[in-house]
């Protein structure tokens, strides 16, 4: 892609003990565009993400966010580019004592020094773009589960991140739910310009909102390619997981033909 980068990540190695979860992973992340960062469970997803927010550090490589290389960073410096990018945790981790609109108000309160009046203008406008209007006053457990996403999308964007990140942002919402949060993802990519980082196994959400995908396979980027080209792929490994088959051959028919057999032996 010729687009300019919001974040390059060369050459991140992770270990945990001595297995190597991340193997060296070197890729861009284009401004203002979805990248949908996608492979079986267990590859390295989350991990990565994390790498990416500053909550783990790397062994080895760089991880270079609007210019700055966050590797090593002091809290200080850290903070700042916090400040450029929102988060949508899996689960959506609202805090249950607090409204609806208090959880938006959080990251407000926390990081500036915004009037009570101004803060309750900025909370309307985040829940309106993600089609919450006049939800302030509930509380999480009198909303629902998609809804509570949705909530915390307003809170991811509450201070105008340039970058907001999802883990899963589909997992535990119902097909049409998850297909409401695609579209939320979408509309503020286009009308907010914002560049979102996806991570997500869900393939038909995948290929619904990716402008670029990135496989991963064991801790090592695979390939990466608009949605047509990882459709076309010929790498066996993603066209099995894209087709959602099971990885390898697994003997099914031996497996019902050995317990047949077993069976009429007897
Ligand atoms: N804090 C940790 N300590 C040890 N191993 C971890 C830790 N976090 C993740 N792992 C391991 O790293 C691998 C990748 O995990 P993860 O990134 O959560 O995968 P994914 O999100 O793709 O399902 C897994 O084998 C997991 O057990
Ligand atoms: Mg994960």
């Amino acid at each position: 892609m010729q687009e300019k980068s919001i974040i390059s990540v060369r050459n991140l190695v992770k270990r945990f003990g001595n297995r190597v979860v991340l193997e060296g992973i070197t890729l861009e992340i284009p401004e203002g565009k979805i990248s949908v960062i996608m492979g079986g469970s267990g590859c390295g997803k989350s991990t990565f993400l994390r790498h990416l927010i500053g909550l783990y550090q790397p062994d080895e490589g760089e991880i270079l966010i609007d210019g700055q290389n966050i590797v090593g960073l002091a809290e200080r410096p850290m903070n700042a580019v916090k400040r450029k990018f929102g988060m949508l945790f899996q689960g959506a981790a609202l805090f249950n004592s607090l409204t609806v609109a208090e959880n938006v108000a959080l990251p407000i309160r926390e990081h500036t020094d915004l009037s009570d009046e101004i803060i309750k203008i900025i909370v309307k406008v985040k829940l309106e773009l993600v089609g919450l209007t006049g939800f302030e006053n509930f509380m999480p457990h009198q909303i629902s589960g998609g809804m509570k996403k949705r909530v915390a999308l307003a809170r991811a964007i509450a201070l105008d991140p340039k970058i907001v990140f999802y883990d899963e942002p589909g997992a535990g919402l119902d097909p049409i739910t998850a297909s409401m949060i695609d579209q939320l993802i979408l509309d503020l990519s286009r009308k907010l310009k914002i560049t979102s980082v996806v991570v997500s196994h869900e393939m038909k959400s995948a290929f619904r909102i990716a402008d670029q995908m990135i496989v991963l396979h064991r801790g090592k980027v695979l390939e990466v390619g608009t949605g047509p080209q990882i459709q076309n792929t010929k790498n066996p490994y993603i066209r099995q997981f894209i087709n959602g088959e099971p990885e390898g051959a697994i003997p099914f028919i031996q497996t019902s033909d050995a317990y047949l057999k077993g069976l009429l032996q007897n």
